[in-house]
């Protein structure tokens, strides 16, 4: 740090201009992920488990760099919560790098978050940063390889148009949350409680990520469209109810993509529902969840087993 005046601070809102510019050069953008305000304050600010724990590293008018850990809650099997963080966007600036500005920045982020009584980090970090994280901490806790299955539109030849047939479907305004919630089983391992404020936050609110809720019997399921290479896939976030094989069936019978893609864990009977319906992992497709304790836990959450969770918990879209 010999060669500029460091100083490390908590992010303030007339920051979000350069740390969005920051991010954008950074981590760049999707047609899905655009690094607006809207997707900031969405992530950042109106999550239902709190604003996020953010710092910036700051060379007089410079944002040098920056680090967020968004407030998370996840379940365990008896019903007690974790409190969390996930350690999310966090960008140096390229003239910045390999000084130690994120090393400095998340292990600041880790002290504020152990002093605010957070019980623990979780994210699925790039290969960019693993390594960053094992070295400040951090464990393996192990891959995530999502799950596919062709649908009827593969024998059709038709475009990939990546909709289902009925965009009435589309949850399209948070005041519908009350018919679009649905209720949750009990947690098998840690997972987020899908309470009806996280539910709304995380399917109607988000500004870009458009969901679909298909309803079958007392079952159903949230998904979204998405882009692998130029190619449409559906996936599905979250399969609720009793029986989520028929959600899941009807979700594939109604998608025009050629696939449909979800991740469930080991034991969970969403799982149980994807296998018995064909559903095979997909190669390559894979996330690394990492974990870091900030006190001695009871749970070995380096275990995936001790894990209950879907795409909806895992992706940020
Ligand atoms: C990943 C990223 C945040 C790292 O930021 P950084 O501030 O350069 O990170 P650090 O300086 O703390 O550490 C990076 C490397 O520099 C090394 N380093 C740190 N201080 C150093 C120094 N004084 N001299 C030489 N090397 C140093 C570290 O050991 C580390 O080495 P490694 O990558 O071989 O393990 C940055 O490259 C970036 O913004 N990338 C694009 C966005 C991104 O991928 N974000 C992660 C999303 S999960």
């Amino acid at each position: 740090m010999a060669d500029f005046d460091l100083e490390i601070r908590p992010f303030q809102s007339h920051d979000l201009p350069d740390v969005l510019e920051l991010l954008r050069a950074s981590l760049g953008e999707t047609a899905s992920l655009q690094r607006t305000p809207e997707l900031f304050e969405w992530k950042h600010v109106s999550n239902p488990f709190g604003r996020s724990l953010m710092l910036v590293a700051v060379d007089g008018d410079t944002i040098a760099g920056f680090r967020a850990f968004m407030r998370w809650e996840l379940e365990q099997r008896d019903g007690a919560q974790l409190r969390c963080v996930r350690a999310v966007d966090t960008a140096t600036h390229p003239d910045y790098r390999r000084r130690g500005i994120f090393r400095q920045l998340t292990l600041a982020a880790l002290d504020a978050a152990s002093e605010d009584g957070v019980d623990m980090v979780f994210n699925t970090p790039n290969p960019r940063s693993g390594a960053g994280y094992l070295a400040m901490g951090w464990s393996q806790v192990g891959t995530i390889r999502p799950l596919a299955s062709p649908t009827l539109a593969v024998f059709r030849h038709a475009p990939d148009t990546g909709e289902l047939p009925d965009p009435s479907d589309f949850i399209k305004s948070p005041e519908e949350v009350g018919k679009h919630t649905f209720a949750d089983r009990g947690a098998r391992g840690l997972r987020t409680p899908r309470s009806a404020a996280y539910q709304e936050w995380r399917f109607t609110r988000h500004p870009t990520a458009r969901y679909t809720r298909v309803e079958a019997h007392d079952s159903g399921a949230i998904a979204r469209m998405a882009f692998r290479g130029n190619r449409r896939e559906l996936l599905v976030s979250e399969l609720y109810g009793s029986r989520p094989i028929r959600a899941l069936w009807k979700t594939r019978n109604r998608a025009r993509s050629s696939y449909v893609g979800a991740y469930f864990s080991n034991g969970s009977p969403e799982r149980a529902a994807l296998l018995r319906s064909g559903f095979l992992p997909v190669p390559g497709a894979t996330m690394t969840l990492m974990v870091r304790p900030l006190r001695p836990l009871e749970l070995d959450v380096t275990d995936l087993r001790q894990w209950d969770i879907s795409l909806g918990d895992l992706e940020l879209l």
